[in-house]
C-alpha cells in the first residue's frame, strides 16, 4: 500500500472539529464547578449536550481511523518516540471514549435525568450516591490526563512544525 503524506480529509476535518470541542468542553467543565452562579447551570446543560456529542463524535472517528490510511511516522524519528506517538494517540482514544462515560454514569448514578435535543437518554444505572462519588472522581482524573496529553501533543506537533519541519505537522493541517 502506498504512504499518504497526508491525513484523509474526513480525519483532518473530525481531528480539527474534535480538538476545538474537546478544548471548549475541558475550559467550560473547569469553570463551571469552580462557580456557584446562576450561569452554572446553564453551562453545565451545554456542557452535558456537547459531551454526548463528543462521544458520537470519537466513535465516528474511530469508525474512520480503522479504514483510514495514514501517513508513517518519518523514518528520521527515533524509534522510540515513534512509540510514544503512537502510545500517546491510542492514550487520547481512551480518555475520549473515557470521559462522557464517566460523565454519563455519573449523572445516572446522582438520579439526574439526561435530556438533550430533545431526547430523554437511557438510566443504565440506578441512584447510588456512593458510585456518584467513583464516576466523579473518576471523570475529573480524566480530565487531568487528558490536559496533560493536550500539552504534550501540542508541544510535539509544534516542535515537528518548526524545528524539525519533517511533515508531521503539515500531515494533518493542509
Ligand atoms: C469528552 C467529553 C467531556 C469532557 C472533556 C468533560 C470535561 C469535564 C471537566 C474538565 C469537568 C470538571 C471536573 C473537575 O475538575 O471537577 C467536568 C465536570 C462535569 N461533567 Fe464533564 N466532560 C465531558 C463529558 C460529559 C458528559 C457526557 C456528561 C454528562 C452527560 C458530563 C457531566 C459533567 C458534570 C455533571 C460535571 C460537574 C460535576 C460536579 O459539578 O460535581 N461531562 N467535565
Ligand atoms: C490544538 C492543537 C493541536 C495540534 C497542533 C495537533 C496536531 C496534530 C498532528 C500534527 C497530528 C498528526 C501526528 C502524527 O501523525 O503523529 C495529530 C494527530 C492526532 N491528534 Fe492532534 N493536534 C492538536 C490538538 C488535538 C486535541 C485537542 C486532540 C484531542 C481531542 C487531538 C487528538 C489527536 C489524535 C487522537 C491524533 C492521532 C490521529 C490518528 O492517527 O488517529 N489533537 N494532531
Amino acid at each position: 500500500m502506498n504512504n499518504p503524506t497526508l491525513y484523509p480529509l474526513a480525519m483532518r476535518i473530525v481531528h480539527w472539529l474534535m480538538a476545538a470541542l474537546i478544548l471548549a468542553l475541558l475550559f467550560v467543565g473547569l469553570s463551571m464547578v469552580t462557580s456557584l452562579g446562576v450561569w452554572q447551570y446553564q453551562l453545565l446543560a451545554w456542557h452535558k449536550a456537547a459531551g454526548l456529542v463528543a462521544a458520537f463524535a470519537v466513535l465516528l472517528r474511530l469508525a474512520i481511523r480503522l479504514r483510514a490510511n495514514t501517513p508513517k511516522l518519518p523514518d528520521s524519528m527515533p524509534k522510540l518516540q515513534q512509540y510514544a506517538a503512537r502510545l500517546t494517540h491510542s492514550a487520547f482514544y481512551l480518555l475520549l471514549l473515557l470521559m462522557p462515560i464517566t460523565g454519563y454514569l455519573m449523572q445516572n448514578a446522582a438520579g439526574r435525568p439526561i435530556n438533550a435535543f430533545g431526547i430523554a437518554f437511557p438510566q443504565l444505572l440506578s441512584t447510588d450516591l456512593a458510585w456518584y462519588g467513583v464516576f466523579r472522581e473518576l471523570h475529573a482524573w480524566c480530565s487531568v490526563l487528558l490536559i496533560m496529553l493536550i500539552i504534550l501533543h501540542i508541544t510535539a506537533a509544534l516542535y515537528h512544525g518548526l524545528i524539525k519541519r519533517d511533515g508531521v505537522l503539515q500531515s494533518m493541517l493542509k
